[in-house]
């Protein structure tokens, strides 16, 4: 189970626990990475990732006939995400340790524009966005970027690959081009399976009456 950031509103030792208390039943294993509302320290003690001293919490799995790898796009303290040298440095040998491994990147600020000017006011930077694109050019397994953070689905693309928003698994965004500031619906909320077929990589979007 990928749960894509924000696990959390206020990153509380609490709502943590309460977290893993609810996934417990399922009985999955968890990749976590940070969204904005999350603390870094706080996801490496209740989750075990990396990032022990708030360093940024990437990582890669090998889940068989996929390969995940966790990128930390959250900006410590602020809404909007960022991407710097140093982590896409590292998801670049990271990639180009396993070129024949279907790969899916997750991460939570998505690297695509909504055309809903206050949520991508609250994205990656066009530089970041581009310099991430610039490296996943270079590495052809890629074949899909799936993110959070704007509570809705929405698909477009980067260097040629998929990229895919989930909705939330709260309240969603409202689609509304000329807003002038975040709206959320009551809408309901959703996850992604995602599912290798034939070698492809195949995801379907679930809601949740
Ligand atoms: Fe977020």
């Amino acid at each position: 189970m990928l749960l894509s950031g924000d696990l959390a509103d206020h990153a509380t030792d609490e709502e943590y626990e309460q977290v893993r208390d609810l996934l417990a039943p399922l009985g999955a294993p968890l990749y976590v990475l940070p969204g904005n509302h999350d603390d870094r320290c706080a996801l490496h003690s209740h989750f075990g990732v990396p990032g022990r001293d708030g360093e940024p919490v990437q990582y890669s799995v090998d889940l068989g006939p996929l390969r995940l790898v966790v990128l930390d796009t959250t900006r410590p303290g602020e809404d909007p995400g960022a991407l710097d040298r140093d982590r896409l440095g590292w998801l670049d040998s990271e990639l180009a340790a396993a070129p024949g491994a279907p790969t899916l990147i997750a991460m939570h600020h998505p690297p695509l524009l909504t055309g809903m000017a206050p949520w991508d006011d609250l994205g990656l930077p066009d530089a970041d966005r581009r310099d991430l694109g610039e490296v996943v050019e270079r590495h052809p397994q890629v074949r899909r970027l799936v993110a959070g953070h704007f509570h809705r689905t929405i698909t477009g693309e980067l260097a040629g690959r998929g990229v895919l928003t989930v909705p939330s698994t709260y309240v969603q965004a409202r689609l509304e081009f000329t807003l002038q500031k975040i709206e959320l619906t009551a809408d309901l909320p959703g996850f992604a399976v995602h599912t290798v077929v034939d070698g492809e990589l195949v995801t379907h979007i679930e809601p949740v009456h």
